[in-house]
């Protein structure tokens, strides 16, 4: 199989995230329940992988990192905790369903809500933020790439307009995190959304979400944490206030050792790899008549991730055909982005979905270009 499907989840994994869930599930206890070897080993893990996480993402401290089960999770909590009835909020249109359904939730709650749409180029154009500002604006949520085009959204002009309103910076970093540099402090991020199965290449069920300084977010949820248990009201210093129950040990052991690959590796390695790889096929998709690509595909910096059509076709007929004649799994149908499609007028037929990976190799992006020559064809 040749696997092109990377915006979904990243399917090949480096051999130490494996070997590490592994070791983990054969030894690991419950973090902060014991202090026998098993349990203090699980709190090292895990300690470590906050730090891991802190210095990766330039986030304020180890505590202000809590772990989630994904970057869904992680917006939940972020626009749970910050949005409050009476609240003004905006996204973008380019945003996942992971922003915009909690954010309709809130509005039917008596939230705000209002949607930067996109500009002719396909990107919304951040400079009219500012007059889109209230008197009650509380925050901005926005992707940091967008899942159907790879194309970026101006996060500069945002969190720069943001910080001198008084406005919270709220970036989900799902398509983006392993790849591109987030850097929290330098980039003016008040609060990150991260997951941890797709660039990060870690397990499936890790992700997080990192506050800046001085954020406070109350908790999500509340149950076990291993310490005050006489406490009525959930404990926790920072972030870890976030977290309640038995975290997900086994897969946080996978994120750390992905970490320290991606450390290791470089992601500048990896986004160069990632984006030659995209821009080969890019130019040679463009090529084959009947293929429509959309987004900013000569744009030098955009996530590697492009969605096409085949003339007129539904986009899941071309995956099942990529799947069951050449082995291709890429995605189809509405990338649960639904307002980026009504902006590329892809309600009905959807995209086809390519996304690229470190694992992936030139001869495979060139039998995906062929595959579609043939279908076009
Ligand atoms: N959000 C993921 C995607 O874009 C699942 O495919």
């Amino acid at each position: 199989m040749i696997y092109l499907d990377n915006a979904a989840t990243t399917l090949c994994k480096p051999d130490c995230v494996k070997k590490a869930v592994w070791e983990a599930m054969e030894n690991m206890g419950s973090s902060g329940r014991g202090a026998y070897p098993a349990a203090l080993e699980a709190s090292r893990v895990i300690y470590e992988t906050r730090e891991l996480a802190a210095e990766f993402f330039g986030a304020p401290s180890p505590v202000s990192v809590a772990f989630t089960s994904n970057a869904t999770e992680a917006l939940n909590i972020a626009v749970s905790g910050l949005i409050q009835k009476g609240d003004h909020v905006i996204c973008t249109q380019m945003d996942h369903n992971s922003v915009l359904r909690p954010l309709y939730r809130k509005e039917k709650e008596g939230a705000e809500l209002s949607i930067l749409k996109c500009g002719d180029n396909g990107k919304p154009d951040m400079s009219k933020l500012e007059n889109m500002f209230r008197k009650n604006t509380k925050a901005v949520i926005c992707t940091h790439a967008s899942n159907v085009t790879g194309d970026f959204n101006d996060i500069r002009t945002a969190a720069e307009t943001c910080r001198k309103n008084g406005v919270l910076f709220v970036l989900d970093g799902a398509q983006t995190a392993g790849s591109f540099p987030i850097d929290m402090k330098k980039m003016k991020i008040d609060v990150l959304c991260f997951t941890g199965h797709k660039g990060l290449m870690g397990p499936q069920g890790t992700g997080g979400i990192c506050l800046g300084e001085n954020i406070r977010i109350p908790a999500f949820k509340t149950g076990g944490s291993g310490m005050h248990s006489f406490d009525k009201e959930q404990p926790g210093q920072g972030a870890q206030m976030l977290e309640a129950g038995t975290l997900n040990g086994h897969g946080i052991a996978g994120l750390h050792a992905a970490f320290s690959f991606l450390k290791e590796t470089g992601i500048d390695r990896i986004r160069k790899k990632e984006q030659e790889l995209c821009r080969y096929f890019c130019r040679e998709a463009a090529r084959i008549p009947g293929i429509r690509l959309y987004g900013n595909i000569e744009e030098p910096e955009r996530a590697a991730v492009v969605s096409l059509n085949v003339r007129d076709y539904d986009s899941a007929v071309i995956c099942d055909e990529l799947a069951e004649f050449y082995g291709i799994a890429v995605r189809g149908g509405i990338h649960c982005a639904p307002l980026m499609h009504s902006f590329l007028g892809t309600e009905r037929q959807g995209t086809v979905r390519f996304s690229f990976s470190w694992y992936n190799e030139m001869e495979e992006a060139e039998q995906a270009v062929q595959a579609l020559r043939e279908i076009a064809g």
